[in-house]
């Protein structure tokens, strides 16, 4: 079995800061189906909707502090990316796609890298990472970390005065399975004098379980090696939600051109605008969440039986904030990651920062 922490983390290796411009500077990047998370050395951690469409966005911002669409180009295509009706990017080929490509670029735009030279982790989910034999799917993986090299160049301003924003350019790239990312951000640990690893937490038995957009991811990781067995990918999460509330809503108030951000703050807010007037729509949020919430448990239990035999259950991805009191007896030994939805980019940028070699070249 490879370990999989192979690298000797030092006691006093301190965690480098990139405050030079002219530095290449690391960053963890979890770009899922519903949000794209970045962490930074400095500690920041900032997340943009995983939200674009193809073409210009058609409008023209007066103040440049205003604007809240972004245009792309990649590949001979302009994306509109930020406060737009998104295409969905719930299908199988986001993680090589142009729309995948445009919205990591403009979340390392508003985590403030223009012009920077990046080196970079991201992640797949558990399945689309290892077949069920525990293989690797090299060309899956071969395809993300080449797409997100290919360059994608911001489209200047429209007015003069307006700041002309710069690529940020991805210069070394690598791919992790996503809650895995998860298990090297709990067995990492940064202090103030220097990074560590934590010896009970390195060789416990550990379940995660990410609950995020489109998947859910569970990850079990046994002296070091991952229980294929017991890990995997279910294609249910948080947007499932979004989905029952959209069709609910599209039969009780006989409407079919609601746009997806109007959804998405109704699932939030638990209020529909529809003509200048609030509608309640809490009722549909709480039944598509218990449906949601079912599903998993059923999974859950299917994957992990009760857990006997883990130390932990570790819960991560913004579905468990989101979910925190309908899973809050699932097991004994269970913990919700602190920031849960950055707990993939946090684990991502440390794999780069003290397990991965990013000098070598690729
Ligand atoms: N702190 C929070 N509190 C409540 N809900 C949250 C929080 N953070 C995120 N969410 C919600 O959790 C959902 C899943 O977020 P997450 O960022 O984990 O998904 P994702 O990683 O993009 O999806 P996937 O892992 O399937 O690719 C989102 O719909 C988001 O609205
Ligand atoms: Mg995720």
């Amino acid at each position: 079995m490879t370990e999989l922490i192979d690298k000797k983390i030092q006691q006093d290796e301190e965690p480098p800061t990139n405050r030079d411009p002219m530095q290449v500077i690391q960053v963890g990047l979890d770009d899922g189906y519903a949000y794209t998370k970045v962490a930074l050395p400095n500690g920041k951690l900032m997340a943009v909707p995983s939200r674009a469409r193809m073409g210009e966005a058609g409008v023209t911002w007066i103040r440049e502090e205003e604007q809240r669409i972004f245009e792309y180009k990649t590949d001979g295509t302009v994306y509109s990316v930020g406060a737009v009706d998104g295409e969905p990017t719930q299908f199988d080929e986001y993680p090589g796609s142009g729309l995948n490509r445009v919205i990591v670029q403009h979340a390392l735009q508003q985590a403030g890298l223009t012009g920077r030279s990046v080196h970079m982790v991201t992640g797949l989910p558990v399945s689309a990472f290892y077949s069920n034999d525990g293989k690797r799917r090299d060309k899956a993986i071969k395809r993300k970390r080449e797409n997100l090299k290919l360059t994608v160049d911001p489209v200047p301003p429209h007015s003069a005065s307006q700041q002309w924003p710069v690529k940020a350019s991805i210069a070394f790239h690598d791919v992790i399975p996503e809650a895995l990312a998860a298990w090297y951000d709990h067995v990492i640990i940064l202090q103030d004098d220097g990074v560590t690893l934590d010896a009970d937490r390195l060789n416990a038995p550990i379940a995660i379980i990410d609950i995020g957009g489109r998947t859910t991811d569970y990850v079990v990781v046994q002296d070091q090696g991952i229980v294929h067995g017991s890990s995997g990918s279910l294609n249910c999460g948080m947007l499932n939600v979004k989905i029952r509330v959209a069709n609910q809503i599209q039969t009780k108030f006989d409407i079919n051109e609601l746009g997806e951000q109007s959804i998405a703050k109704a699932v939030e807010t638990n209020s529909l605008r529809l003509h200048g007037k609030a509608h309640d729509v809490s009722a549909m949020v709480k039944d598509a969440k218990r449906e949601l919430v079912e599903r998993l448990y059923a999974e859950t239990r299917r994957k992990l039986g009760l857990g006997a035999e883990l130390d932990r259950v570790l819960f991560v991805g913004g579905g468990s904030a989101a979910l925190a009191s309908d899973i809050a007896d699932w097991f004994p030994n269970q913990t919700i990651a602190d920031h849960a939805a950055f707990a993939n980019a946090r684990g991502m940028l440390k794999y780069l920062q003290f397990v991965c070699d990013d000098t070598a070249t690729q």
